[in-house]
């Protein structure tokens, strides 16, 4: 079999893909959309259940193979025309082999009457990469949770809870390395009580294996001419909680009200989040407007720092590109971002073997190794070595991004509002300023980066502040010719209302904001590094850094450079509950979790906080709303605020 990443067609006389890996068609060749209604639709019988959702409910679907996203698509048609306005589906489906974005076009182009639902699916398909890929539609209403890799690599890390398997991914004859009883039993795992199952297939090793797993199968007559397929369903025990200090916490019922202190990226993008789910939801901004702090530069970049080994840091950056690198056709383009293309410089013999393992650990899509005359020729100026291209990537106005964030239907931005003390009072967090109570809610999120280390229950948190400093360098003509945008230990992007941005400093000590000269001088150094000759477009030499204009912010990281994300338990009932472990780290005991109840942190983006974010913020919304969790267990559990809790207790630092 190939091991090229992506699905490799033919296409048939009528214009049908069928797979060159598989050699086998993607749907019935009479009448596929009738077969996937039958088979996957009403074999978990979904425009009863659609119809039959409570207000606020949601009900999820689990496939294998995504394919062409047809049945994807007619799921979603179907629930457009059954569910309760309110009602929300989550679609979780894998694909090991995705198909590029011309061919999903070609493909769908065979269903007309799905066009108001494949064209936004088209829309939306960019930067599928490998691993968890979130894509959010209608507002919110429908989510797809899209895992690029092989089934039995994906699934095992897959947080969820499924009402209905579609269970799809090619003739078992023809894909026997999918029908597995390693397959069955992860479905078995990932099975709400009472999950049903349909698929196409009448095997009986399927069916066998099925209900070793748990499933009660029974064979039903099949589409058009087909003798039988089969319907199942879930009637195993579920699956075994997390650890207590990483299982969810009690979900607050009915009122879904919260309060978001920061409207810097993580506070609107989560605010947004929760909004998307029915959530009012309050944000309480000190400044006048959005993304005054670090979330203010005129140009911050999609970039991708990754590993070749898989880190959770890396996970959660692929991840993370994708979901803000789809928020992005939101905004203006040209003046609001620009998927120029991001390109990293092989600037020493390090960095160039690092470059080279990552060329070979990702597929062509996300980045590709350039030599020097071909970096040259993407970027439109000279440099000084090749380098890796991420042809999606680009940058982004941050502030744009926060002001579309924050406008969604169900927020309120309060500004002018700084919070000096938060506490939990008869069932709500209530936010306090000087005036007196600012708001009040069941649920508290914390998005203002190191200033939350001013509040009592998460003073402890191990976060640090950097500061950070861009120069705004006037356009030339010359320097009209960067047609991309370059990073080395520095950053330069192509103009933006006639100015570039460079970046950044770093400084762990400084403690004021006043834009500095040393740092101005600091940023040129980064710029001749990247390219003397852009230094020279830009005339670099006679730029005086004392009149530099620029603009200095505080990071807000980590010890282990990883956001906290999800609710936080209280630290002294935490060492109390959990002291065992001192003696033992691997002791699960089954003692609950101290939760701080209701609160909750998107906090600690460090240098990326515009590709982490905003998925952080679904992610938030997950542990909320019992829901799929957008990345791996492990990148979850490596990003929850209670890792540090458990650190203390298992080192004894407590
Ligand atoms: C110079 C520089 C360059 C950068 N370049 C990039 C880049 O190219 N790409 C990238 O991905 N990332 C970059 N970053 C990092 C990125 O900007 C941050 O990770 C991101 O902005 C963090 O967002 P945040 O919402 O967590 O924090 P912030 O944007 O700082 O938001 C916190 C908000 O909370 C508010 N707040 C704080 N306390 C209170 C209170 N008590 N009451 C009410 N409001 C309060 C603040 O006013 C602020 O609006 C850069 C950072 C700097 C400093
Ligand atoms: C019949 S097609 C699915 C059709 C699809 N549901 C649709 O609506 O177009 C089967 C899909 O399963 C995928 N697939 C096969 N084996 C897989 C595996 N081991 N892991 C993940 N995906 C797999 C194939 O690449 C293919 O896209």
């Amino acid at each position: 079999m190939s091991d090229s990443p992506y699905a490799e067609l033919d296409w048939d006389e009528h214009g049908q893909p069928l797979s060159r890996q598989f050699g086998d068609v993607y749907f019935s060749r009479n009448d596929g959309l009738g077969e996937t209604r039958h088979v996957f639709l009403q074999g978990n019988a979904l425009a009863e259940r659609f119809a039959a959702l409570p207000a606020g409910g949601r009900l999820t679907i689990g496939e294998t193979g995504f394919g062409t996203g047809m049945n994807f698509l007619c799921a979603w048609q179907l629930f457009t025309q059954t569910a309760p306005a309110d009602a929300r589906l989550h679609f979780v489906s894998v694909e090991k082999y995705p198909l590029s974005s011309a061919d999903l076009k070609k493909a769908l182009a065979l269903w007309p009457g799905l066009a108001p639902w494949s064209a936004q699916l088209l829309a939306q398909y960019v930067a599928i990469n490998p691993g968890f890929q979130r894509l959010v539609f209608d507002g919110g209403r429908v989510v797809l949770t899209l895992l690029v890799g092989d089934v039995l690599e994906q699934l095992p890390p897959l947080e969820a809870r499924i009402d209905a398997w579609f269970l799809d991914g090619f003739a078992p004859a023809k894909n026997p390395a999918m029908w597995t009883p390693e397959l069955f039993t992860e479905l078995a795992r990932l099975s709400a009580p009472g999950a049903t199952l349909g698929t196409f297939t009448a095997a009986g090793f399927v069916r066998r294996g099925l209900i070793a797993a748990g499933f009660a199968m029974h064979r039903v007559p099949g589409y058009g001419h087909k003798r039988e397929i089969m319907r199942g369903r879930f009637e195993g025990q579920p699956a075994a909680e997390a650890a207590p200090w990483y299982a969810r916490p009690p979900r607050p019922h009915g009122d879904r009200r919260a309060v978001v202190i920061g409207a810097g990226i993580a506070g609107c993008a989560t605010a947004a989040s929760l909004a998307a789910r029915g959530w009012q939801v309050q944000l309480v901004e000190r400044h006048a407007e959005v993304a005054r702090e670090g979330s203010g530069n005129p140009q911050g970049v999609l970039y991708l720092k990754l590993s070749a080994h898989g880190t959770p840091l890396s996970q959660l950056v692929v991840a993370g590109f994708g979901h803000t690198r789809r928020l992005l056709p939101n905004l203006r383009p040209g003046e609001d971002w620009d998927a120029c293309g991001v390109l990293q410089l092989g600037f020493d013999a390090k960095e160039q073997a690092r470059q080279q393992q990552l060329a070979e650990a990702f597929p062509p899509s996300l980045l590709r190794a350039l030599t020097q005359s071909e970096a040259e020729a993407v970027a439109g100026v000279n440099l000084g070595s090749g380098g890796l291209l991420f042809p999606d990537a680009g940058w982004l106005h941050p502030p744009a991004l926060c002001r579309w964030l924050a406008s969604q239907p169900g927020i309120e931005l309060k500004t002018h509002s700084e919070a000096l003390e938060i506490q939990r009072h008869d069932g709500q967090w209530q936010v306090r300023a000087a005036s007196g109570l600012l708001a009040q809610a069941p649920v508290l999120v914390l998005a203002n980066a190191t200033d939350s280390l001013a509040f009592a229950p998460t003073a402890w948190l191990p976060l640090k502040r950097i500061r950070g400093q861009i120069s705004r360098l006037p356009a030339t003509p010359a320097s009209s010719a960067l047609r991309t945008l370059l990073c080395a230990e520095g950053y330069v992007a192509p103009a933006r209302h006639g100015e570039h941005t460079l970046g950044a400093s770093f400084d762990f000590k400084a403690c004021d904001l006043e834009p500095s000269a040393a740092e101005h001088r600091s940023n040129l150094a980064l710029l001749e590094e990247i390219s003397a000759d852009l230094a020279t477009r830009l005339d670099a030499a006679h730029l005086d850094p004392t009149t530099l204009q620029g603009r200095a912010a505080y990071r807000c990281t980590s010890p282990d450079y990883l956001p906290l994300v999800g609710p936080l338990a209280e630290a002294e009932a935490f060492q109390q509950a959990y002291a065992a472990l001192r003696k033992d780290a691997r002791l699960r005991p089954d003692t609950p979790c101290p939760w701080l109840e209701g609160l909750y942190l998107n906090l600690g983006h460090g240098s990326r906080g515009l590709v982490t974010a905003p998925l952080a913020a679904e992610l938030l919304a997950a542990w909320l709303e019992d829901e799929p969790l957008p990345l791996p267990r492990a990148v979850a559990e490596a990003c929850h605020p209670n890792r540090f809790l458990l650190r203390r207790v298992v080192r004894g630092t407590a």
